[in-house]
């Protein structure tokens, strides 16, 4: 596996590979089993892999925790060359920005909620590196986790309105084997903060069942249930509970058998963890494909 800091070395190991698939993996690294799914995936399905580690300040708030993000290169070097990875584009933060961006790209309506009501500006910073990584890297592909599905809805808006030449592949949730879904953030929970999060995991099976069987019909009894159900833990401090249709992401009530995605965002202390899920479950597919 080779190791690049820089756009123009990036660009020259690309070349000569350019009539091969290219696969990317974007990541703001402190890898972990959801990423190395994606890396696998890529693995498979492209000729050569590459994984993007940056984590982007243009994406965090004022009052986030950019500081204090996990990093790791040498970690995420070994994970990510036993994972299959052919390059690793570990830019810096002068590299990716050299002086304060005057463009940047904007995904409107679809950021309106979610963590995009949350956490304003958010989606810009995603959008705008993802549209940069894009144009670095000329992937053909392009794996994203579906634990953040607002982002996967956002980044497949931003590829069809740009007409980005590349395919979004959304991959499933990587869970623990208590339901907890992989995060880099994890490491910031404590014992019980962690063991109470579980309840994130356990009201979406809940819920999703219950939707599945016909028992809940509407959105207002599935956010009622949830919300009840995630209070119940002490130390949870509710930021969002919603229901979605996917991937319009726009407001729904009677439940009749549409793409929903149901989403939460919870606090333990001073971590912020997201979770869904998205119903009738099924393997998802790629955008062109559906
Ligand atoms: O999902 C992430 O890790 C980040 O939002 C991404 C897509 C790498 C952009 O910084």
């Amino acid at each position: 596996m080779k190791t690049v800091g820089t756009v123009q070395e990036l660009r020259q190991f690309l070349r000569p590979l350019r009539d091969r698939r290219i696969g990317l993996v974007p990541t703001m690294g402190y890898l972990h089993e959801g990423h190395v799914s994606l890396i696998r995936r890529a693995r498979k399905e492209c000729d050569v892999v590459v994984l993007s580690v940056f984590v982007n300040p243009l994406q965090f708030g004022p009052r986030e925790d950019y500081d204090r993000y996990p990093r790791d290169l040498d970690r995420d070097a070994r994970i990510a060359e036993q994972a299959g990875v052919d390059v690793l584009f570990a830019p810096s933060v002068e590299e990716m920005y050299p002086e304060k961006p005057l463009t940047t790209v904007t995904v409107s309506r679809l950021t309106d909620r979610l963590c995009g009501a949350s956490r304003p500006g958010h989606f810009d910073g995603v959008a705008t590196v993802v549209a940069k990584l894009f144009h670095i890297v000329e992937p053909d592909r392009a794996y994203f986790g579906l634990k953040d599905a607002q982002q996967v809805a956002v980044v497949e808006r931003m590829v069809r309105d740009l007409h980005f030449p590349v395919e979004i592949i959304p991959c499933p949730t990587v869970r623990e084997k208590d339901g907890l879904a992989v995060s880099s953030r994890n490491v910031y929970l404590s014992e019980e903060e962690r063991e109470q999060a579980t309840v994130l995991s356990a009201g979406l099976r809940e819920v999703a069942e219950k939707v599945q069987a016909g028992e809940m019909t509407r959105s207002r009894q599935v956010i009622d249930y949830l919300q009840g159900r995630i209070s119940s833990k002490p130390l949870a401090r509710i930021d969002y509970v919603d229901v979605l249709t996917y991937p319009d992401l726009t407001p729904v009530d009677a439940l009749q058998g549409q793409r929903i995605l149901v989403a939460v965002a919870v606090h333990f202390g001073s971590t912020r963890l997201i979770d869904n899920v998205i119903l009738p479950e099924k393997e998802e597919v790629p955008c062109s494909e559906r």
